[in-house]
């Protein structure tokens, strides 16, 4: 059943049997079959939860130093007829190259800077310090799938066998530094959108269009900045894109210059305000800027026009302490000495769309992350949001339970289980579904009692267990993926 590649099990000693397994490296490559499957597997699921996320941590001795730096690792779930098929492997990237051929930490990374060597800061200057290392999400350009990370040039990758294909080929000749591993498709037309960064001695977003079917990235509108932010994501509605500018910025050439790790290039300036930058979809340009108070988010969840507003919901931290937080050193504490800041708290920001300031709103009581909605409603009004929670029982623990947030009530249902550490819920629709909710919810899920993973089939109306596919290895705690149907994800089982 295995394709085991190199040495196999020398970092999967078991360790403590709670989230610090979710940060061990684990270097087994295998292709299951048939998973063992306890409960039912609804018989219309019948394409693949492809997952992204860091599996390995060090290389030659050298450790990496942030949860944002370990080499990507590709993991397929594929349904027919009640069965789930499962492989994994790394992803072939040129910094995976040359952990395995050098064997050593070659680009510069996220927050790992080993080698500061001429070669290391080039390489840093040409992809912006974060590094080739596809490690965060999965998206679709075209006909091809590609693992995406903080830099514009994703990994293409089979879907069904999990090979890289190389760097993808932009049909175009936009010049850029950093994006975001969140582009958005419209569902209506099936253009996706997205911003790019450049870095220099003028720095630009440009907020571009990905035509559906096409590689070619066309500008919609760009704006010079003397500090660009760090954005890890953005809003899109029916006829707007908008930038949510914390002041959580970079200096350019002080970054390329000195070749520093891309986090240690950040700073954060509370006395200035969040910009809400917002361009219009047809090309017509900026909106009037609009502002509100300080604050830092990794992840939009969804935006809606409505009333001369934009109501642009996102995972509000109050400042970016999560950044530290997510340091190996700090995540390989045990529980009670974990200290994470509070998960974000679902905020509403209304942006008036003439300008001026912009009120926030808590939609829910619960805090969440890795949020998650039914896609068919990206940019119109929706009522559910799906996401990774904490227990709240007053002990202090990583994430470790699934919640649905109602945001006609606030209140959220969870689905937890004593040890285990869910990851990013993938909502799939059902077959003719009409609630908006009607489907189920994946999660690949970290049993660490049992030093395993298993994937969660949820029934999304109820968070009820439908069923479980037992993973024959422990799956480090990852990022983000997708749904690929049966047909765009060519997949046999
Ligand atoms: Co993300």
């Amino acid at each position: 059943m295995t394709r085991s590649q190199g040495a196999t099990t020398t970092t999967d000693a078991p360790g403590p049997p709670d989230h610090r397994l979710g940060f061990v490296s684990t270097e087994e490559e295998v292709s299951v079959t048939a998973l063992p499957v306890r409960g039912t597997i609804p018989a219309w699921l019948d394409g693949a939860l492809l997952r992204n996320g860091p599996a390995k941590f060090e290389a030659g001795g050298q450790g990496f130093r942030h949860w944002f730096d370990g080499l990507a690792m590709l993991h397929r779930f594929a349904f027919a007829g009640g069965r789930v098929a499962y492989a994994n492997r790394f992803l072939d990237s040129p910094d995976y190259r040359a952990v395995r051929e050098r064997g050593r930490i070659g680009y510069s990374t996220f927050a790992t800077d080993p080698c500061r060597s001429i070669f290391a800061r080039v390489a840093a200057r040409f992809t912006g310090g974060v590094g080739l290392n596809a490690n965060v999400s999965i998206g679709r350009v075209a006909d091809q799938f590609v693992a995406w990370t903080e830099t514009p040039l994703p990994i293409a990758f089979d879907p069904e066998t999990l090979r890289a294909a190389g760097v993808l080929d932009w049909e175009d000749r936009l010049d850029a530094t950093t994006t975001t591993p969140h582009p958005l498709t419209d569902p209506a037309s099936g253009d996706t959108f997205n911003n790019l960064v450049r870095f220099g001695g003028t720095s630009r977003y440009t907020l571009h269009r990905i035509p559906a079917g096409e590689r070619r990235r066309l500008p919609l509108a760009a704006l010079p900045v003397r500090e660009p932010a760090y954005m890890h994501s953005f809003g899109l509605t029916a006829g707007h894109l908008v930038l949510a500018e914390y002041p959580l910025t970079v200096n350019p050439l002080r970054m390329l210059l000195r070749g520093r790790p891309f986090a240690e290039n950040l700073r954060w300036r509370p006395e200035r305000p969040t910009r809400f930058l917002i361009a219009r979809r047809d090309g017509g340009g900026w909106l009037p800027p609009a502002e509100g108070g300080a604050f830092f988010c990794f992840h939009h969840v969804n935006a809606q026009e409505r009333d001369g507003e934009l109501l642009v919901d996102l995972l509000a931290y109050p400042d970016p302490a999560i950044i530290d937080a997510l340091y190996l050193d700090r995540l390989r504490r045990p529980a009670a000495e974990l200290a994470l800041p509070p998960l974000p708290e679902l905020r509403r920001c209304r942006v008036p769309l003439d300008g001026g300031a912009v009120r926030y709103e808590r939609l829910a009581r619960m805090g969440l992350e890795l949020p998650r909605i039914n896609d068919r409603h990206r940019g119109w009004d929706y009522r559910y949001v799906y996401g990774v929670g904490q227990r709240e029982d007053g002990q202090p623990d990583f994430q470790n339970q699934l919640v649905k947030v109602d945001l006609r009530t606030g209140d959220a249902a969870v689905w937890h289980e004593a040890g285990c550490y869910p990851g990013e819920p993938v909502f799939v629709a059902a077959p003719g579904a009409r609630a908006e909710d009607d489907g189920v919810l994946l999660s690949v899920v970290l049993d660490a009692r049992r030093g395993r993973s298993f994937l969660l089939v949820l029934d999304a109306p109820s968070l009820g267990e439908l069923a479980r596919a037992e993973a024959p290895h422990r799956i480090p705690l990852g990022f983000h993926g997708c749904y690929a149907d049966r047909l765009t994800a060519g997949s046999k089982v």
